[in-house]
């Protein structure tokens, strides 16, 4: 590795990068566990996990095992050639989901694009004007034009204008206005079932169970984007199945944990949806490649065993939080699952954020005043205590 000082990684990237980021004042060099080390050594708690995407945390001796045996064999074959580990992969995603083929790539955005593209696709095949989407206020989807134009977050898309046509924002869990925004051109609908960059917010079974119906009743697709509140963050696979009886979607997106900090994205479809894409209509050169495919079967072959800690240490941290809360008003409100957790404050989250820091625990603050907690699926109570005590002190600070 380079060996660099502090000075000289912030200048370097100042001198010959995007300036898009407005990074933490962090420089990180190592993991294991829960830990993070930055290069002066010092150790931090990591509760956000390169946002919610180092699903065991770090250096995981089964990751990093199947990581150092399948570089040295095959890393990357693009999809013009077969390899072993993506079909097991999908089939295994198809029998967690309960749908029926998926598709591999890179990112939760690159995931949503193709989402977006079955739905027109299939929108397209019953007439030329089926290409309405719906989406929520507050949604992020990422940050592609397709995406961003289903992202109803006016400070993301603004810069970007015009966009993609045809896509109508409703209010989360407002059923009626959800009725209203329906036609006989909605292509499809996209619902976070917890709204992740927007704070937190799960949806209510009553209007996720609303927009199954009029998907139904309409012919467009109902697309899940489960890239943040997904693959066994909520305590089960999918945040979709946390429903009694489950509302199962069409098409399902998902990247972040699934491959432990190896890009991976997919899509998961029902037959009907996947009949949207034909030969040719879709791909990618990186997509599912050896390395990706087969550390996301090395990690899901660990997550029936983790899915019961994250309902229960998701639900002590819950307990805990809220906790805290009572003691303090300037708290509104506890919201999450599993292991997705937000802390709404009546003022701006930022300053906390770097206290916190400080502290040595990294979170992060969405929505100007949401904390957002997103720990890796391997921690105890130990390191939730750690947190919540962190957190209440600076909390009590708080006017
Ligand atoms: C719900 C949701 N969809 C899509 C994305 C975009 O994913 P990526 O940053 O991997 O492209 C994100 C990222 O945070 C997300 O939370």
């Amino acid at each position: 590795m380079v060996d660099q000082t502090a000075q000289t990684i912030v200048e370097t990237e100042r001198d010959y990068l995007l300036q898009n980021y407005a990074r933490y004042p962090l420089i990180l060099a190592r993991g294991k566990g829960c830990y993070v080390y930055d290069l002066e050594g010092k150790r931090y708690l990591d509760f956000i996990t390169g946002i919610g995407v180092n699903a065991l945390g770090h250096a995981h001796p089964r990751i990093v095992k199947v990581i150092r045996d399948q570089a040295g064999l095959l890393i990357h074959t693009s999809n013009l050639y077969y390899h072993a580990y993506q079909g097991p992969l999908a089939k295994r995603l198809v029998e967690m989901s309960g749908l029926k083929r998926a598709f591999f790539c890179n990112s939760g955005t690159e995931a949503v694009e193709g989402a977006i593209k079955m739905a027109h696709s299939h929108g397209r095949a019953i007439s030329s004007e089926k290409f309405e989407m719906i989406a929520l206020d507050n949604s992020f989807h990422g940050r592609t034009i397709g995406a961003l134009s289903i992202t109803g977050q006016p400070k993301y898309r603004h810069d970007f204008e015009p966009l993609m046509p045809g896509v109508k924002f409703v209010k989360a869990n407002d059923t009626a206005a959800l009725e209203a925004a329906f036609s006989r051109n909605t292509a499809g609908i996209v619902l976070e079932m917890i709204q992740g960059e927007g704070g937190i917010n799960p949806l209510s079974h009553e209007f996720v169970a609303k927009a199954r119906a009029l998907a139904d009743q309409y012919n467009a697709l109902l697309i899940a984007d489960e890239t943040q509140c997904g693959v066994g963050r909520p305590g089960t696979y999918f945040a979709y199945q946390r429903s009694t009886p489950v509302i199962l979607p069409d098409v399902m997106v998902a990247a972040k944990p699934v491959a432990c900090g190896l890009p991976l994205g997919f899509i998961i479809a029902n037959d009907k949806a996947a009949a949207a894409i034909k030969p040719g209509m879709h791909g990618t050169t990186f997509g599912g490649n050896v390395l990706a495919c087969r550390v996301a079967l090395e990690f899901l072959d660990m997550l029936d065993e983790l899915l019961p800690n994250i309902e229960r240490i998701g639900g002590y941290f819950h307990v805990s939080m809220n906790e805290v809360a009572r003691k303090h008003s300037v708290i509104k409100e506890v919201r999450g699952f599993g292991l997705m957790l937000g802390v709404e404050l009546a003022v701006p989250g930022k300053q906390l954020v770097l206290d916190a820091m400080a502290e040595g625990l990294l979170i992060n603050c969405t929505h100007d005043t949401v904390l957002r907690m997103l720990p890796p699926y391997i921690i105890g109570e130990k390191e939730v205590d750690q947190a919540v005590k962190t957190l209440s002190k600076l909390i009590a600070k708080l006017k």
